[in-house]
């Protein structure tokens, strides 16, 4: 495996590889691996001839009270990690060679971003649009691997994609979770074992409203009541969002009409760590 840390390596191994006639499979990350991205790894070995990974911990879409000081980072593990999974090139840039003084640019994806986690971080989409939109332009992959955990981070980087005409097919693998039902995530590190029990309510607060739907219920507010009830039982839970919602767009209609693609989104404070998930639902 190559580390590289420049824009100018990335780009002369990314012309290398497209001159010898070879896909590119990206799968951006902020680091601290675990199961959720090695899996992408994985899934990028076999849909591409070269994997290519990132590791950046993007300022521009943590909010000024945040944890971007505080996001985990293990470089060391990360590395050996990616060798393990057989990741040909690991692009590890400093924020000065991704934002060098005088950086101007802003992306804003409209609509998608203004409900759910956009809603309630202000600028986040809008970070990670910029850092995706970066990571295109410099690796040119042929596809990119995104996990369906952050659900509403998936649908902002497609549209981008169609608007701007970029050339990389997006793949979206489903969440790797615990056996509790906990899915993997970075932030989990922040989690007490008292805490990593009571999260599993997240998963717990989902199936009992899949339960609902599938014992006929198709009323979005009866839905959602069904989420908070569950999430509720969990003492000194803080709910940001526990919504249904239709898939393509975030809309929420009053009712939902079989054969329609709806996604549970939640979003709830365990102690002081904010933890989100989804579930995709097809009407019957
Ligand atoms: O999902 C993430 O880890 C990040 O939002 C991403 C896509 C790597 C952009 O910084």
């Amino acid at each position: 495996m190559k580390i590289l840390t420049t824009i100018d390596e990335v780009r002369v191994a990314s012309s290398d590889i497209s001159k010898a006639g070879k896909t590119i499979g990206l799968i951006p990350t902020m680091g601290y691996l675990h199961e959720g991205h090695l899996s992408l790894f994985d899934n990028a070995n076999e849909h591409s001839d070269i994997t290519f990974a990132s590791i950046f911990v993007n300022p521009t879409q943590f909010g000024p009270n945040e944890d971007y000081n505080k996001y985990p980072r293990d470089i060391d593990r990360d590395t050996e990690l990616a060798e393990e999974h057989n990741v040909d090139y690991l692009f590890i840039p400093d924020a000065l060679e991704m934002y060098p003084i005088g950086f101007c640019a802003t992306m804003y994806i409209r609509n998608l971003t203004d409900k759910f986690e956009g809603q309630l971080r202000p600028g986040h989409f809008d970070g990670v649009a910029l850092v995706v939109c970066k990571l295109f332009n410099i690796i040119r992959p042929d596809y990119a691997f995104f996990g369906q955990k952050d659900y509403q981070q998936t649908l902002v980087v497609k549209q981008m994609v169609k608007d701007l005409n970029m050339d990389t097919k997006i793949i979206v693998s489903p969440t790797i979770r615990l056996d509790s039902g906990l899915a993997m995530s970075s932030r989990n590190t922040y989690l007490s074992d008292e805490e990593k029990e009571n999260a599993t309510v997240l998963y717990y607060a989902m199936e009992r409203a899949k339960d609902a739907i599938d014992n006929g219920e198709r009323n979005r507010k009866e839905i959602n009541a069904v989420l908070h009830k569950q999430l509720r039982s969990v003492q000194g839970i803080r709910i940001d969002y526990a919504s249904i919602a239709l898939a393509n767009d975030l809309s929420e209609p009053d009712y939902f009409y079989p054969n329609e693609q709806a996604v549970i989104l939640l979003a709830v404070y365990i102690g002081k760590t904010r933890l989100i998930d989804n579930f995709l639902i097809t009407f019957q």
